[in-house]
């Protein structure tokens, strides 16, 4: 019974992040492709990616990492709180590299090519910064959690991530920029009024 309520949260945790992953990779490939293809078909795929981004890892799995698994570790143990620190850091710094990351797509929308390189180079830096985030949860907190937490606190991260709205859930399994685009259009959560 703890090890099946361990293993439900730590698999929340990494099926989002694959998720994501395949995110950012589909908008490397987005990126890749407007060298050879401009219009606005590109435009339009990555902002439904950055619109992901922001409903679903901007919005729920950063902020429940640090209200239920980063408190938690701190009340447990003080060996990894300089990369808690770090991670909370960069929590609020992809929140600010996808703010950038949209102005230079607008920038592109707006002059053309010329504003290219730029936006090649927010989605690769941010491929590179997200591809570091996941390691270092990975690497260094899940293994803590699994190491310092208490059966109440799996408990309390289970039920946590076990109620995610999970609107996207289907994107993992996508390879293709068509059906990955019209899969973030079908999923969409209904817009708050
Ligand atoms: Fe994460
Ligand atoms: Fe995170």
């Amino acid at each position: 019974m703890e090890l099946a309520t361990r293993r439900g949260a730590t698999q929340v945790i990494l099926s989002e992040h694959r998720r994501l992953t395949s995110i950012v990779s589909g908008m490397l490939r987005v990126v890749d492709g407007m060298a050879s293809s401009s219009g606005s078909y590109c435009t339009m795929l990555m902002r439904a990616m950055l619109y992901y981004i922001h409903e679903f890892p901007e919005q729920v799995h950063h902020p429940k990492e640090e209200q239920y698994l980063f408190a938690r570790l701190r009340e447990r143990t003080d060996e990894i709180d300089a990369v808690i620190d770090e991670l909370r850091h960069q929590h609020e710094e992809g929140k600010l590299r996808i703010r950038a990351l949209d102005r230079a797509l607008t920038r592109y929308e707006l002059a053309g090519v010329v504003m290219l390189p730029a936006l090649h180079d927010s989605v690769y830096g941010y491929a590179d910064f997200y591809a570091n985030h996941r390691h270092l949860e990975e690497s260094v907190i899940l293994p803590g959690a699994q190491r310092y937490l208490t059966v109440a606190d799996w408990a309390e991260i289970d039920e946590a991530f076990g109620a995610n709205r999970d609107p996207f859930e289907s994107l993992e399994t996508e390879d293709s920029l068509d059906d990955l685009y019209r899969l973030i259009v079908q999923t969409m959560p209904d817009a708050q009024t």
